[in-house]
C-alpha cells in the first residue's frame, strides 16, 4: 500500500520525505487556503521535493475552464497528478486527459456508482472520502472493501486511494481491505508509529541498560 501525505506543507512533506515515507502528495483548495500561499508556488515546491505522484486539484467546475487550468498545472512538474471533482464536467475532464495521458485522481467520491463512473472514465486514482462519511453516520471503510470488490470484479486499473483519513484504524483497515492507497495528513503519520507497549519496553529497556553500566559508543 502507498503512503501518501494530504498537506500543502512543505516542511512538513520534506520530514516525512526525508524518511522515507512519503509515495506522493495529494493537496486540495481547503490545504492550499491552510497554507497560506501561492498554489501555483507550492505545488512546484512540493512537486521538486517528492519524486512520486502529486495531486493538484483544479478550482473552476466547467468542463472548458477545467481543462485551461489543468494545461498549466501540468508545467509544475513533471509528476502532476490532475485532480478533479466527481461531477460531469470532472469526469469528462477527466476522460479527455487520460486520452493525452495524463493521470487523474477524481476527488470527492462517496458512493460505489460514483467510483464505478470514475473508472470508466478512466480515472488513475479514485479518491473516496472516508472521514466525512463516517462524520455523517455512514460507513466510510464499509465504501473502499465495496470499491475493490467491485473494481476486482471487472478488472478496473484506478487505483483507490482512500482520503479524509480521520484516524489510524483508518489506515489499518484500509491495508487490510487492500486498498492501493492511503493519503493522511502529517499527524496521523505520526501516530502510525505510537504504541504504548513500545513506550513501556523502550523505557524498561532503558533504565536496565542504565544498571548495567555499560556503554556501546
Ligand atoms: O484530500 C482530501 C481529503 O483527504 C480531505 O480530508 O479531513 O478534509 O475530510 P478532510
Amino acid at each position: 500500500m502507498k503512503f501518501f501525505v494530504d498537506s500543502a506543507e512543505l516542511p512538513e512533506i520534506q520530514k516525512l520525505n526525508a524518511m522515507g515515507l512519503v509515495d506522493g502528495v495529494t493537496t486540495n483548495p481547503s490545504l492550499i487556503y491552510k497554507s497560506g500561499r501561492d498554489f501555483l508556488e507550492v505545488i512546484r515546491d512540493i512537486a521538486a521535493v517528492v519524486p512520486g505522484p502529486i495531486s493538484a486539484e483544479v478550482t473552476a467546475e466547467d468542463h472548458p475552464t477545467m481543462m485551461r487550468e489543468a494545461e498549466k498545472l501540468v508545467t509544475l512538474g513533471k509528476n502532476i497528478v490532475i485532480k478533479v471533482p466527481l461531477t460531469v464536467d470532472g469526469l469528462m475532464t477527466c476522460r479527455r486527459l487520460r486520452q493525452d495521458h495524463i493521470p487523474v485522481n477524481v476527488t470527492l467520491c462517496f458512493s460505489l456508482n460514483q467510483a464505478l463512473l470514475a473508472a470508466k472514465a478512466g480515472a488513475s486514482y479514485i479518491s473516496p472520502f472516508v472521514g466525512r462519511l463516517d462524520d455523517q453516520g455512514q460507513d466510510g471503510m464499509g465504501l473502499i472493501q465495496d470499491i475493490r470488490d467491485m473494481y476486482d470484479n471487472y478488472g478496473f486499473e484506478t487505483e483507490i486511494l482512500a482520503a479524509s483519513i480521520r484516524h489510524t484504524d483508518h489506515v489499518r483497515r484500509a491495508s487490510l481491505i487492500g486498498a492501493d492507497v492511503v493519503t493522511c495528513p502529517p499527524s496521523i503519520f505520526y501516530q502510525l508509529f505510537t504504541h504504548s507497549l513500545t513506550e513501556k519496553g523502550l523505557a524498561a529497556f532503558r533504565d536496565d541498560w542504565a544498571k548495567t553500566g555499560q556503554r556501546v559508543v
